[in-house]
């Protein structure tokens, strides 16, 4: 019997309305598993703890995490909190002091018709983005000259290390030979501009690639690459990028899945020495929040790649098979895809349909 200690950052606006149905999934799937059991420890902590106590965490908020086996979030941010603050005073925290350098984001389309594109099949969608995670153009390095004055100055450094840096395309070439799909890795650059980080980006690329020769790789500007997953998105198999630009192009990732409500996402930190923690891709979407129009497939698959992580593959495939089930029904969908379904809804029908298939 398995007792995982699990971590609940809901967060704000919708993190929270779909932060339940991930619990709902996980807690049937416990129920109907004997040898896996979760105990949820629960944190309010985001914009309004913020507006409560001057802060988006408790200060030891860190120490509080460390013991947990996974940490679960939903999305953080809600106006009348500046958004640098809302991502740079938890999210970032915990990614950067937990060392969860791979942020994984799988873009797989599960029925051909959430797909803008014409013409694409479900296996022309199928691609990874390992993002760097921890430093890069989010490094939090600069600062403001002069403020307020005519003659202000402001500046942002990236920061690129070669321990980190490797340590990514490492995980990408790894993830490439056990996919299995393209055997390949595209490495996201901007070397003809930023001569110095995207520069050395594409010799840290250069000297992997030497290293897994079984591997193809190839190497597109960030606006070219762009282009290409629209152009040709078949032709994508592993990507590798930093910070800003993965965190770009999974949003148009997310497009051609159907929609931020299907983009799943992992903070990993590969050498397991603190929690990973779990999120999906989109935000606390405001103009929807409390409404119950969020998607919860996001943060549902979200839980998946938390198990996959944790060991229980198994458990994992049985979720995505009753999501990409639940997709037959469009009309009990959310409205985000065309349906008339609430967020609990579609909670309740995933879970029915994992209880149904045993
Ligand atoms: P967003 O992801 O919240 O929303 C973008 C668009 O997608 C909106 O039209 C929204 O309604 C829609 N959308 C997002 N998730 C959806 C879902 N599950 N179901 C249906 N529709 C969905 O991004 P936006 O508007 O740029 O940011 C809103 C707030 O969220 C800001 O405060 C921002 O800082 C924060 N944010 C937080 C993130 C996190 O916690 N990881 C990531 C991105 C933004
Ligand atoms: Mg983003």
């Amino acid at each position: 019997m398995k007792n995982y200690k699990i971590a609940v950052i809901p967060g704000d606006g919708i993190g929270i309305e779909v932060m339940n149905e991930g619990i709902k999934v996980l807690n049937t799937l416990s129920k109907l598993n004997k040898d896996i059991a979760f105990n949820f420890d629960w944190y309010d902590w985001g914009c309004e703890y913020y507006l409560k106590h001057g802060k988006m965490m408790d200060e030891d908020g860190l120490e509080k995490l460390k013991k947990y086996d996974a940490i679960l979030l939903g999305a953080v941010g809600f106006p009348g909190v500046p958004d640098h603050i809302s991502l740079r005073d938890l999210l970032l925290k915990i990614r950067q002091g937990f060392n969860q350098y791979i942020n994984l984001r799988p873009i797989k389309l599960l029925t051909a018709q959430d797909c803008p594109l014409k013409n694409k099949k479900v296996e022309d969608i199928d691609m990874v983005f390992v993002r760097e995670n921890t430093e890069g153009e989010y490094a939090g390095v600069g600062g403001f000259q002069r403020e307020g004055t005519k003659d202000e100055v402001a500046l942002q450094t990236s920061v690129f290390t070669r321990k980190t840096t490797e340590k990514v395309m490492e995980y990408a070439f790894q993830l490439a030979k056990s996919r299995k799909k393209l055997n390949k890795v595209t490495s996201v650059t901007k070397s003809n501009a930023l001569n110095y980080s995207m520069v050395f980006w594409d010799r840290i690329f250069k000297e992997k690639s030497n290293v897994y020769t079984d591997i193809k790789t190839e190497s597109f500007h960030v606006d070219a690459t762009s282009m290409y997953m629209l152009q040709r998105p078949e032709s994508f198999d592993v990507v590798v990028a930093s910070n800003l630009f993965g965190d770009i192009l999974t949003d148009l990732g997310a497009t051609l899945q159907g929609g931020l409500g299907f983009a799943a996402g992992a903070n990993i930190n590969p050498e397991r020495e603190y929690p990973s923690m779990f999120e999906p891709v989109h935000g606390s979407a405001p103009e929807i929040a409390g409404k119950g129009l969020a998607n919860p497939i996001a943060m549902i698959w979200t839980a998946k790649m938390m198990l996959d992580f944790l060991g229980h593959e198994d458990l994992g495939e049985r979720i995505m098979k009753s999501i990409v089930e639940a997709l037959n029904n469009r009309e009990k969908l959310t409205p985000d895809l065309g349906g008339s379904g609430t967020t609990n809804e579609v909670g309740d029908r995933i879970c029915k349909i994992i209880e149904n298939i045993g």
